[in-house]
């Protein structure tokens, strides 16, 4: 068995730049060995945090919906990927109200000292964040990075790379810079079969 992936989608466009980069990265990471589900945030049915603080004392949030499943997942993966464009200077709201979600996460983590990833898996979970931006200045994805690597804390992952593409409005279409898409392989492969000895 290969080591599992959770591949995020966090942009509405689902053949749009930021699929194409998560897709060439899904492919380095299974040529590498690694199993890889991908999960299109903006098709799930679930709601934003509503702060019931349920999950202060629970392993679980009130609200039940897709987000039940998702937490499931999260516990048994190695690695994780998250793709997303850049929105109003951050991630796009429907991937933020995903990873608020985890405040499940967080209580069990910091609140109650009882983490919901084990033990061993805490030390070598490995994240690898993908985002693309339609402007081309320096300070462009530090928001949206600022929010990726509290959400890999969260969930123990540690950031291990990133692949941030800006000027978009400038490329257009990714499938015509191919290089910026084997980068994408590139990093998704590097990572698996890093994840791949960690499980063997
Ligand atoms: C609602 C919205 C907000 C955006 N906000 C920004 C922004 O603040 N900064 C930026 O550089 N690009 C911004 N963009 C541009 C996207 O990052 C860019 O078009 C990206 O290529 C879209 O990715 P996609 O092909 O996956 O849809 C925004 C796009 C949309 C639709």
């Amino acid at each position: 068995m290969g080591a599992r992936i959770i591949a995020v989608l966090g942009s509405p466009r689902l053949s749009g730049n930021t699929a194409k980069l998560l897709d060439e990265a899904i492919r380095g990471a299974v040529d590498a060995g690694c199993e890889v589900e991908k999960i299109e945030v903006t098709t799930l049915d679930f709601h934003a945090c509503r702060e019931i603080f349920f999950c202060r004392e629970q392993e679980a949030c009130a609200m039940k919906d897709d987000m039940t499943d998702i937490y499931r997942k999260f516990r048994d993966i190695d690695g994780v990927i998250v793709a997303s464009p850049v929105m109003t200077m951050g991630i796009p709201g429907r991937l933020k109200s995903f990873m608020d979600r985890f405040q499940v996460y967080f209580m069990a983590k910091y609140m109650r000292g009882k983490p919901m990833v084990q033990e061993e898996k805490r030390k070598s979970r490995l994240g690898l964040y993908l985002a693309i931006s339609g402007m081309n200045v320096p300070y462009v994805f530090d928001g949206a990075k600022l929010t990726v690597q509290a959400f890999f804390t969260i969930i123990d992952v540690k950031y291990w790379g990133d692949l941030l593409i800006r000027d978009m409005d400038t490329i257009q279409d990714l499938s015509t810079r191919p290089e910026l898409l084997g980068e994408a392989y590139r990093k998704g492969n590097e990572m698996g079969r890093l994840l791949q000895e960690t499980i063997t």
